[in-house]
């Protein structure tokens, strides 16, 4: 193990990757114990109780408790911590620490786009080194998937629906950044590097970055906001008009008319904007237009961006 791949496992650079390894080590080295210990005797009965003349008749077998107790017994434990390791190393990974640095994720055929909230934009992805970074992603065609060998990090990307994934970078240095779904002609090439800055190095490429880009994407969401007439129906500043105020929208509760509730989250807040009628909140009617669902993935993230910013 160490950071130096190994002949099973490429190099290991993020929080959690130790954590995925030791259940594969594990995982692995039990099977690897049981298929020799199962083969072994099998070819070592074959072999001991073989026919030595034509009048050989097997013999009748007596049950052995002892024997039957531990192939029932073993298996079932070694399942059940499996399992039970399986999940707190899976809700580790699913699971973004509250303080992480959110960058926006857009996949399409056949490329990646990094957008960071000081609007910087790239098409390698930029990360700060010993600080969680969780990436909110989303497809502007079909499903890709984003992959980190070297974070043990792996998550499918969809058109239409948020999915989020995040790690922690423990070294300085730069890794590969793969698609790992079939995706079409050129998803092989669907290649990029993440570039593990050092803290200061990180604000500092923000810093030149962001000079070239001339809003964040909140201020871009700002503007849609006027540019496509929400300040109608949707207020700043708590007022009610006809639809709900933008105003501590994300984040809270929404009960809906049929009885279920919600929390505002980003693709709670996505889905009322490209899709309106699916859920009513209570003391509101089915009056907005489903027209915004023709908005860009990058105009959705921005209208996104600054619904949170309220
Ligand atoms: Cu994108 Cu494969």
């Amino acid at each position: 193990m160490g950071d130096q791949g190994t002949v099973w496992l490429p190099e290991a650079a993020s929080t959690v990757a130790g954590d995925v390894d030791a259940l594969f080590y594990f995982i692995l080295w039990v099977s690897t114990i049981l298929f020799i210990g199962v083969i072994g005797t099998m070819v070592l009965f074959a072999w001991r109780f073989r026919r030595r003349s034509s009048q050989d008749r097997p013999q009748p077998v007596r049950e052995n408790k002892l024997i039957e107790a531990s192939w029932i017994v073993v298996p079932t434990l070694l399942v059940a911590i499996v399992f039970v390791w399986g999940f707190r190393v899976f809700l580790e990974l699913g699971i973004a620490p509250p303080n992480s640095y959110e960058i926006d994720v857009r996949a399409r055929k056949w490329s990646w786009l990094f957008e960071y909230s000081s609007g910087a934009q790239s098409s390698e992805l930029h990360v700060p080194v010993h600080r969680p970074v969780k990436l909110r992603m989303i497809s502007e065609d079909v499903i890709h998937s984003f992959f980190v060998p070297a974070f043990r990090v792996k998550a499918d990307v969809f058109a239409g629906r948020y999915s989020y994934v995040w790690f922690e970078a423990t070294r300085q240095d730069t890794f590969v950044v793969a698609c790992a779904e079939y995706c079409g002609m050129a998803h092989s090439q669907m290649l990029t590097r993440v570039v593990v800055h050092s803290q200061d190095d990180f604000e500092n490429w923000l810093a030149n970055n962001a000079a070239d880009a001339d809003m964040t994407p909140a201020e871009r969401g700002e503007r849609l906001y006027s540019q496509q007439g929400c300040f109608a129906c949707h207020s700043l500043d708590g007022i009610e008009l006809t639809g709900p105020s933008f105003q501590g929208l994300a984040g809270s509760t929404r009960m809906f008319t049929d009885g279920t509730s919600a929390e505002a989250d980003a693709n709670y807040l996505r889905q009322a904007i490209v899709n309106p009628a699916a859920e009513i909140v209570q003391g509101y009617e089915a009056l907005m237009p489903g027209t915004y669902s023709s908005l860009s993935a990058a105009d959705l993230d921005a209208l996104v961006a600054f619904i949170e910013a309220q």
